[in-house]
């Protein structure tokens, strides 16, 4: 039995967009969310809460650190946008937040709008690949004060030289943030090895976790000096002193959670985090990288000369040019489920496809043939 819910009957290429449901997290959202509501209502709570707990320390043994060293988000614009907002005002001489230009654009909205907090955001042009770390070493310049370094770009699967990236931050004193959102489930990837300051990332791509199940991780010595405007009762030391006139920060990274939380997201992120380490993010990159082989070498040679020259994350991203109507067209005959980007289509292998998906693929794109 095929763990996943795959919809349609065709193979599901969308993980770059949403990773398809683990059956293992529907049945969690039931047991450990929905279930105890009925039972218990507001005394849910502790429950509710120990699941939180829960999926931070899921993500503390997927990608390393401790789980004080993780607080959970919506999103990882609300994290860029917390973290920003604890840095205003810190270095007067540092304004500027420098991007790649094809950065994931809510980020970027989230760095242009951060002009109210006196910051500057500079983009890198296209042109400058984000993965040539010469592109970076040009751009860190005495002004910048946080480099945000997509690890794996969305529309283009390149995949940047995250370490060297962050080795150069912090030689030249800048804080590097990584966004973590298309390489986190697919990439080996180890936080605190990484060199990097802080790691912005979600569940819902490669993590199979659906939405609103986003995090930030952070270096545990930058804590104590950073203090996020955007609180709440679950940003405070005790949460549940309830007293107005005393707000103290969370000593560890749940300084920046806020009010309220979610926990359904959390509930089913934390069932899809476990299965994702059970299966093993290594053999899951590599059954990525077998069903690419088998695609590609089911594509005619003159297909294959089209395809990313440059190391990719888990999605090929390969433009169509004159044959897009026709590729897609077809892809979508075999019942294919992918999605485009201009003239590029999107194409991701996971633990949900089968080599018969590839070769389905295939032979799909290329008219039946
Ligand atoms: C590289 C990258 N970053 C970030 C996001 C999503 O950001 P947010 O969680 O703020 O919506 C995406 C979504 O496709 C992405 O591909």
């Amino acid at each position: 039995m095929n763990s996943y819910l795959v919809p349609g009957g065709g193979p599901y290429l969308l993980t770059h967009s949403v990773g398809c449901l683990p059956r293992v997290a529907r049945d969690a959202l039931d047991a450990n969310f929905l279930r105890p509501w009925a039972e218990r209502g507001g005394d849910a709570w502790p429950q509710w809460l120990s699941r939180i707990d829960e999926f931070r320390a899921a993500l503390a043994q997927l990608f390393g650190g401790a789980p004080d060293e993780y607080c959970p988000q919506t999103n990882l614009s609300s994290g860029l946008s917390k973290l920003l907002s604890a840095l205003a005002g810190s270095a007067a001489n540092r304004r500027t937040l420098l991007a790649a230009e094809d950065s994931f654009p809510s980020l970027g909205f989230v760095l242009q709008k951060s002009q109210r907090l006196g910051f500057e955001s500079r983009l890198m042009r296209c042109a400058k690949l984000p993965d040539d770390i010469r592109t970076w070493s040009d751009a860190l310049t005495h002004d910048v004060r946080v480099a945000l370094v997509t690890h794996v770009h969305s529309n283009t699967g390149r995949v940047a030289p995250v370490a060297e990236i962050a080795k150069l931050c912090r030689e030249r004193g800048i804080l590097c943030v990584v966004d973590v959102a298309q390489s986190a489930g697919i990439l080996p990837l180890n936080f605190p090895g990484l060199g990097a300051d802080v790691a912005l990332g979600s569940c819902i791509k490669w993590l199979c976790g659906g939405p609103g199940a986003g995090f930030l991780w952070i270096r545990p010595d930058l804590i104590e000096d950073l203090e996020p405007a955007d609180v709440g009762w679950f940003s405070h030391e005790d949460p549940f002193e309830m007293d107005i006139h005393s707000f103290r920060y969370a000593s560890n990274a749940m300084r920046f959670w806020g009010g309220t939380p979610s926990v359904a997201p959390f509930v089913i992120a934390t069932a899809s985090l476990r299965h994702i380490q059970a299966l093993g993010v290594d053999e899951i990159g590599a059954h990525n990288r077998r069903l690419v082989q088998t695609f590609k070498d089911n594509l005619s040679p003159a297909w294959q000369s089209r395809l990313p020259a440059w190391p990719t994350g888990g999605t090929l991203c390969i433009a169509l040019g004159a044959e897009f109507d026709e590729v897609t067209a077809s892809l979508k005959q075999a019942g294919a489920k992918f999605d485009t980007r201009g003239d590029v289509i999107r194409v991701s292998f996971h633990a949900c496809n089968s080599a018969d998906d590839a070769l389905r693929i295939a032979r799909a794109w290329q008219g039946g043939r």
